[in-house]
């Protein structure tokens, strides 16, 4: 069965990705209907300096409809409590359990945020999807005995409960954990949450499955984060125009 991640154009490449991408569609104001943009990468990746400049860049666009600013976990109120003891070290909470409640969180991001943000013609930008659950709580070993959590699994699940309206892009910022992590722990003084406590290893894992999502998923496309801000802001503005994935914004998107 075809899904949504599977409707994309794929021509020339681009360089930065190692991917073959639609060709570049210049000014953002070049495009039809609203675009739906996931910036992902694993902490301390500059996600979200970067997905403020994008939203900056599509505010230039003709229509004049104020793009949308979206995090994961987070923005809706149910995702902002849910968030607090998500990254919270001391609740416990199995790998299972953390994937059920980041696409929960997500599924109701997509009813109550996206979809009408989409509908009402306004881009989205939302840093971490489903590549963020994919590779925090994806990996090896699956996540429970029976292996119903174990990745072709997870990726039928994350589509199936939080799968629509579907991003027209992912972009999966790509920057060496060692640099990241350094970053994170200066950032959050200390890395205390759930995820940053795991340590560089636990990081580098993260890295390898953010780039299994990418080699998984066609639409799905890595930008070289490792320069400065101005730099990785071109790479993902060259991303967002070259992948337009032909068709989503148009039925995907909007959630059929
Ligand atoms: P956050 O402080 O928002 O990190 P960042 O600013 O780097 O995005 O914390 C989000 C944490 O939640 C991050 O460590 C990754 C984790 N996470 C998952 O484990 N699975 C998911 O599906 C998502 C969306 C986030």
């Amino acid at each position: 069965m075809r899904g949504p991640y599977d409707r994309c154009t794929m021509t020339p490449g681009d360089g930065t990705t190692g991917k073959d991408l639609g060709a570049p569609l210049g000014a953002p104001s070049d495009r039809q209907g609203p675009m739906f943009v996931v910036l992902d990468g694993i902490d301390g990746c500059g996600k979200t300096t970067q997905a403020g400049r994008l939203v900056d860049w599509l505010k230039t666009r003709d229509h004049g409809a104020e793009p949308l600013h979206l995090r994961e976990p987070g923005s809706t109120v149910l995702g902002e409590r849910l968030r607090e003891m998500l990254l919270e070290p001391s609740v416990q909470i199995g790998r299972g359990t953390l994937a059920l409640l980041f696409a929960a969180a997500r599924r109701q991001t997509l009813e109550e945020l996206v979809a009408p943000a989409l509908s009402e013609g306004r881009d989205v930008v939302i840093e971490r999807f489903h590549a963020s659950t994919f590779a925090y709580q994806g990996g090896p070993p699956p996540l429970d005995e029976v292996g119903a959590f174990a990745e072709p699994k997870l990726l039928e699940l994350l589509r199936g409960w939080a799968g629509a309206p579907a991003p027209t892009h992912e972009i999966v910022l790509d920057i060496d954990p060692e640099d990241s992590f350094a970053r994170a722990l200066a950032r959050e003084g200390g890395g205390a949450d759930r995820f940053e406590s795991r340590g560089l290893e636990f990081q580098q894992r993260v890295a390898r499955g953010m780039r299994r999502y990418v080699d998984l998923v066609p639409t799905a496309v890595l930008v070289n984060a490792r320069g400065d801000e101005d730099e990785v802001a071109q790479g993902v503005r060259d991303a967002v125009s070259r992948a337009w994935v032909t068709g989503l914004h148009a039925g995907g998107a909007h959630g059929h």
